[in-house]
């Protein structure tokens, strides 16, 4: 089966063609640039933008796929969360193209979308697995228990880990998206600078809050003198992102033992963290854990992860009607 994908839902115009849910047959990804400039994503550019660059997007993921449209057997398409102007686009395109094709369309939440990812090159990986779903929008831990059958164990309290990246670097004034650019700075920082807090919440608690993290931060800062903080801005993120992996690794970690699950999969854009995965895989090693992660291009917002779930969704026989709506907060579980 030949699934079209379509991904809207931030600042990323994104479509891709699937063959069998697994084989990439193209995945082309356009991320808005408009938005660097305001540190974080304008709601009302990222949909313009998507207004403009969807035709160009679908049209460049079925030439490299050397698809013509006809063949495509199925559309599936990002309904939520995101960004509700967002969403619309992709999900109106989306639509249009099933009703005039006359082939199904499915609704994919992007947070199964992110998990997919994880099936499109680790073809050993097999559910019951936990997966941390980390990107700039949301934080989550999930126990996959099949394809399509999930479990919340923990969620963000406040910001997501990507967007404590993001104003992270902000304050240390690194540039946007500061996930990419910590990540980078860190390998030649020292991440014993500062200690910065590691907030773990209640005993047996799941849930993540970074917030507090990100203003230790600030305040850190805000007490340096422009010459120490010169000297010292590497030494700052990689302290911080040390901080942040800690809390992420040990909790999926025990989540993963909690569930008995030997299998433990990283997914979103923070998953592209060298320093996260190093250390997931180090401890992952003491319990016997296997880790996987997709390839960069797959962990960031991308079509190819919703065409593959919405093929798992189509074989089922599922299908979703005209009348199907953005939903900005739409839950996965
Ligand atoms: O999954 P994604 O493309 O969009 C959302 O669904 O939110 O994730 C984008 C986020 C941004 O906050 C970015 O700073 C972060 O992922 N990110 C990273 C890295 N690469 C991207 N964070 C830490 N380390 C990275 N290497
Ligand atoms: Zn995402």
């Amino acid at each position: 089966m030949l699934v079209l994908g379509i991904e809207t839902s931030c600042d990323e115009t994104a479509a891709s063609v699937v063959r069998d849910g697994k084989t990439i047959l193209s995945n082309v990804v356009y991320s808005q640039v408009v938005h660097n400039k305001y540190w974080g994503v304008v709601p009302e550019l990222a949909s313009r933008e998507h207004m403009k660059t969807i035709v160009p997007i679908v049209r460049g993921a079925l030439g490299e796929a050397k698809v013509a449209l006809e063949k495509v057997d199925g559309v599936a398409v990002t309904y939520g969360p995101g960004l509700v102007g967002s969403l619309l686009i992709g999900l109106s395109f989306a639509k249009s193209l099933s009703y005039s094709l006359r082939i199904p369309l499915i609704g994919i939440n992007h947070i199964e979308g992110h998990i997919f990812a994880n099936f499109l090159e680790n073809l050993q990986l097999e559910p019951p697995f936990v997966c941390l779903v980390i990107s700039g929008g949301h934080s989550n831990l999930i126990y996959v228990a099949d394809k399509g059958e999930y479990e919340l164990l923990g969620r963000t309290r406040d910001d997501a880990a990507g967007e404590a990246f993001d104003k992270v670097a902000k304050v240390l004034d690194l540039g946007y998206p500061g996930g990419p650019i910590i990540d980078k700075v860190s390998k030649e920082g020292k991440a014993d600078f500062v200690r910065f807090p590691r907030a773990y919440l209640e005993e047996g608690s799941f849930d993540f809050s970074f917030s507090g993290l990100k203003t230790a931060v600030a305040i850190y800062v805000s007490r340096l003198s422009q010459e120490k903080l010169e000297r010292h801005r590497i030494d700052i993120a990689a302290s911080f992102q040390e901080a942040i992996v800690e809390v992420l690794v040990d909790k999926g970690i025990k989540a993963a033992l909690l569930k008995k699950a030997k299998n433990i999969a990283l997914a979103g854009g923070v998953a592209r963290n060298s320093r996260l995965r190093d250390r997931v895989e180090s401890e992952a090693k003491k319990h016997d854990l296997k880790v996987f992660y997709p390839s960069p291009i797959l962990c960031t917002d991308n079509a190819a992860m919703i065409a593959s779930a919405g093929d798992f969704r189509l074989s089922r026989g599922e299908r979703s009607s005209f009348d199907l709506n953005a939903i900005p907060y739409a839950k996965l579980c």
